[in-house]
């Protein structure tokens, strides 16, 4: 099986270091940092705005995956472009003008990316794939770390895996929430590229360079 890339959550980091945390998955051998922002209305949770994102990109060489959980992201572009997110992913459901934000997005020079959550169908963000350089799917409802994998989301794993092939797409495919060492390998077998994960890497008490490695050796086996 092809080894994907590893996004860890600093949303199940302690918010009080998070300069740490993110350098402890970058030693351990992370991918990319996922940072999720949340406005309070779109999600029932608040974390962060743009100035941790900068001072995140302060911080570490990672890629920062910013996963925008806010109403309105339309009206965020130019600032988190500003503070330094590689990649920058708008939730369907949030967005009154996705093709309009996804070129906003490519038009600062950043990677643009396309979530949904739970009850969206897969096909609400099939139409947006050619223009995307990421396609991100939600297997838990979003708001919190540490939920159970919903398994209904492999079956969209596998549609925009299929549509992605179809058009010779090379966005990466995202799956977010829940995943863990144990249903890493499915995740992946469904036609995953990068793997989000929280609290499987933050909370593990032997520290995130563990976990990682069982999450590869999962992969591998
Ligand atoms: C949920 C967030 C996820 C969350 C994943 O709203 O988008 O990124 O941090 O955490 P785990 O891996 O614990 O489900
Ligand atoms: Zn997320």
């Amino acid at each position: 099986m092809a080894e994907p890339k590893f996004a860890p959550s600093i949303l199940s980091a302690d918010f009080a270091r998070l300069a740490e945390a993110a350098v402890a998955v970058e030693r351990a051998g992370a991918d990319w940092l996922h940072v999720d922002v949340m406005d309070g209305h779109f999600v029932p949770n608040l974390t962060f705005g743009p100035k941790m994102v900068a001072d995140l990109h302060d911080a570490t060489r990672l890629p920062l995956d910013v996963h925008l959980m806010i109403e309105r992201p339309e009206d965020w572009v130019d600032r988190y472009a500003d503070a330094g997110a590689t990649y920058l992913t708008i939730h369907v459901e949030a967005s009154r003008d996705v093709p309009g934000t996804v070129a906003a997005i490519r038009a600062r020079g950043i990677r643009a990316g396309l979530t949904l959550n739970p009850e969206t169908p897969v096909d609400a963000v099939l139409p947006y794939l050619d223009s995307l350089d990421l396609a991100l799917v939600m297997s838990v409802h979003p708001g919190f770390g540490g939920q159970k994998f919903i398994d209904g989301a492999l079956d969209k794993v596998r549609a925009i895996r299929a549509a992605l092939d179809r058009g010779s797409l090379a966005a990466e495919l995202e799956v977010d929430g829940g995943i863990k060492p144990e249903n890493a390998a499915r995740v992946v077998a469904a036609g995953a590229t990068v793997l989000v994960a929280g609290s499987a890497i933050f909370e593990d008490p032997d520290g995130p360079a563990a976990a990682l490695r069982r999450f590869k050796q999962a992969i591998r086996r």
